[in-house]
């Protein structure tokens, strides 16, 4: 069994860090930033054995990438660096009965990659996302006007940063409100797979927990799809069923793990980015002070900040395709590499002072949505328009409004608040 947080020694060499050590994770964020400073500074990225899991053999261990320049080179070269074979999602190979439910395109390469996203965007047409913008902008002020209803005191996480994004994914595919709470579990499962609070945490059972909520979620998208195949709305659902590109359309399986996919990277992850704004704003409150004077103008440079900082998603992992020499390294064939996406938007090669809340900041690409590639996230432009919509409704309508202790979700993959108290 690995030692619990408190019981490791402090982290004074790259040595000192085991990321495949689960408990890694728990140990406070000043710890993990001083971990990844030192691996940043070895002149190779550190290599590690897999964390050892119930469902799948271990594999060949992985290269910890965690310099800027190392993520942006292996994303644009998909070639060499693929998402399929395993997966990109995890660092384990998926086990072969998890394709079903969490095969999508995520976890693909060209060219079936290319046709999934070719398909599904063309249902995220202008039309449909103007159409959620003002959908955006309509639930954040109900949200805010719930939280003033309410008061102070409350769960800033679950009355204010998880509705948005659960409602205008939801809302986008027609999911009927009342399944938004069971969407709303089964995503917190599915992510936060291993915290003991969303049901994980028994290594014996993850995986059976896993599939448990990626078959209940596919059992709603076949039955929403089956209607919307016969009715037709404006959905994205409708849109999906009956997506035609050169006569090609999404198979079942197809649509229940897209449909999976889009729920709970839609969900999570800009909802986490949401918590963290709360809790930089808490922290700096010069920055606060500067957004208040222009909350429109500074609002791009401001919601770019957030997502560097917060990194909700990690990493990303990939397999080496053949044998290949990257920025003074070799990487063999069959090997792993994981990108840590959180690690390069703190390199002090590209960001000065990287650990400062900086809303004027001109520097980057942060890589908070995947690095430059044919992964590159598909919701970027929708998670940035809630994570503005959102601010704006706080900074005029609480604009002193704080975040306390964060609740911090124990996964080595998603970066999660999953409670924090707030005040105003
Ligand atoms: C702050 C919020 C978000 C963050 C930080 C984030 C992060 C990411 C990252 C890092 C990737 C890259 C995966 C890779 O390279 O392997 C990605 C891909 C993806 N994201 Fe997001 N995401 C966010 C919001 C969203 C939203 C709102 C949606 C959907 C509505 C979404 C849907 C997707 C999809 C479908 C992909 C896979 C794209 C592909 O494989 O071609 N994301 N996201």
């Amino acid at each position: 069994m690995s030692a619990m947080p408190g019981e490791h020694g402090p982290i004074t060499s790259a040595a000192d860090v085991d990321l495949s050590d689960y408990a890694f994770w728990a140990r406070p964020m000043s710890e993990r930033e001083r971990a990844f400073e030192l691996l940043r500074a070895l002149p190779h990225p550190a290599f590690y054995a897999e964390p050892e899991v119930s469902f799948a053999p271990r594999g060949p261990g992985y290269h910890a990438l965690a310099r800027h320049a190392d993520i942006l080179e292996a994303s644009r070269t998909p070639e060499v660096f693929c998402s399929g074979d395993g997966g990109a999602t995890n660092i384990p190979d998926m086990p072969p009965e998890f394709a079903e439910y969490f095969g999508s395109m995520i976890n693909m390469d060209d060219p079936r990659h290319a046709r999934l996203r070719r398909i599904v965007s063309r249902a995220f047409t202008p039309k449909m996302i103007k159409k959620f913008e003002a959908d955006v902008e309509a639930a954040a002020t109900k949200i805010v006007d719930d939280l003033l209803d309410r008061g102070p005191g409350c769960d800033f996480v679950t009355e204010v940063a998880a509705r948005l994004p659960l409602k205008i994914i939801c809302d986008m595919m027609g999911i009927p409100e009342r399944d938004h709470g069971f969407v709303f579990d089964r995503s917190n499962r599915i992510l936060g797979g291993f915290d003991p609070e969303y049901g994980g945490g028994d290594p014996a059972t993850v995986a059976e927990h896993l599939l448990t909520a990626g078959m209940e979620l596919d059992r709603l998208v076949q039955d929403l799809a089956a209607h919307r195949t016969a009715h037709p709305t404006g959905d994205l659902t409708s849109a999906l069923v009956n997506a035609n590109i050169d006569g090609e359309r999404l198979t079942g399986q197809e649509l229940g793990s897209f449909f999976i996919l889009l729920v709970v990277a839609g969900n999570e992850t800009t909802r986490n980015a949401i918590s963290y704004g709360l809790r930089l704003l808490t922290r700096n409150p010069d920055q606060r002070a500067l957004w208040l004077t222009d909350i429109d103008g500074h609002a791009p440079g401001a919601v770019e900040e957030i997502v560097r900082l917060a990194s909700p998603v990690n990493f990303m992992r990939r397999k080496v395709t053949r044998d290949h020499e990257m920025n003074g390294t070799l990487y063999r064939k069959g090997e792993k590499v994981v990108l840590y996406y959180w690690s390069a938007n703190r390199d002090e090669a590209v960001f000065t002072d990287p650990l400062r809340f900086d809303i004027l900041r001109t520097e980057g690409p942060h890589v908070g949505f995947g690095g430059p590639g044919p992964h590159f996230c598909l919701g970027a432009h929708l998670a940035r328009r809630e994570i503005t919509a959102m601010f704006r409704e706080l900074l005029r309508r609480v604009p002193h409004i704080e975040g306390g202790s964060p609740q911090r979700l124990h996964s080595s993959f998603i970066n999660g608040i999953k409670h924090m108290p707030c005040d105003f």
